[in-house]
């Protein structure tokens, strides 16, 4: 590192940035030792340092294989949707199907979905995905994703959950995911404030049936099978207090069998359910 940047790494240490962040802050701004250059990565120093969540700050993350465009207009995807992404591979694998159907519900950046994509054309297989939402910025962040990673066989489509989707669909996908909202109002008082960075579309639901921001998960679970193909599987997160819900919604909705999941710090938190 050269001295300007030196200078530079030791003001954003000084703001209260970790040395950590302020490097890849730095090596990500200061392509060189301009002037403007230095002021660039200054800029984005000020915006963590004001609490603004270093993804957003750096405009880029990797989930998985990919590397995501992500900014405000979308949830930051979470390592624990990572998990999701390997269980719904797992039933691909499973399911054996040569083409997989797939959708993607609260794409929000596409992780899920264009990850799924990704992985599935590294084996050779040429799956298809319908990536829905309800927010048309996230789709935009989703679409550019998409063109990065040159993944085409996917389209997107504005909608409140299964509202819009084309009814040829109805019956046909091998594979729903979604990691829908679940924070109820009154828990999203409670949170870290830095999640007001985020779309609060992506965050907060109704609550239902009793059970705080249930009411989207709810209607997911209810929905999904006229969309499902026979045996075909919704593969679901969910909040760390909605298990027995899930379960009672699930067993409502007439699946035939349904697994349920901890994430990786041993919590209820993913459902895989079979048509
Ligand atoms: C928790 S975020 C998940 C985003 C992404 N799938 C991920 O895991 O990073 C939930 C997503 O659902 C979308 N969403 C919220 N309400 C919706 C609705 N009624 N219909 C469709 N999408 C909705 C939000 O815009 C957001 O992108």
């Amino acid at each position: 590192m050269t001295g300007a940047k030196h200078q530079l790494l030791d003001e954003l240490i000084a703001s209260g940035i970790e040395r950590r962040e302020a490097r890849w802050i730095i090596e990500e701004f200061a392509l060189d030792d301009s002037p403007a250059s230095i002021d660039n990565a200054r800029r984005a120093g000020e915006r963590r340092a004001q609490g603004e969540p270093l993804q957003y700050v750096l405009g880029h993350w990797p989930f998985r294989d990919l590397d995501l465009d992500v900014d405000p207009r979308a949830l930051i995807p979470r390592p624990e949707t990572e998990e999701l992404v390997g269980l719904a591979l797992e039933q691909l694998a499973f399911r054996a199907s040569s083409a997989p159907l797939m959708l993607d519900l609260g794409c929000g950046t596409g992780a899920i979905g264009l990850s799924l994509l990704f992985e599935l054309r590294e084996r050779g297989l040429p799956a298809t995905l319908v990536c829905v939402d309800a927010s048309s910025d996230a789709l935009d962040l989703a679409r550019a994703n998409a063109r990065k990673h040159e993944l085409t066989a996917v389209s997107f489509v504005q909608s409140n959950w299964f509202d819009d989707l084309d009814a040829t669909f109805r019956g046909a996908f091998d594979l729903i995911a979604a990691n829908p909202p679940y924070v109820s109002e009154a828990e999203m008082a409670t949170l870290d404030p830095v999640l007001g960075y985020e779309p609060r579309i992506a965050l907060v639901a109704r609550d239902a049936v009793g059970v705080g921001g249930y009411a989207d998960i709810e209607h997911i679970i209810r929905v999904a099978p006229s969309w499902l193909a026979p045996s075909g599987v919704l593969v679901l997160e969910h909040g760390e207090h909605q298990r027995d819900a899930v379960k009672a919604t699930c067993e409502e909705a007439g699946f035939s069998t349904l697994n349920l999941f901890d994430d990786v710090s041993g919590r209820p938190r993913m459902l895989v359910a079979r048509r």
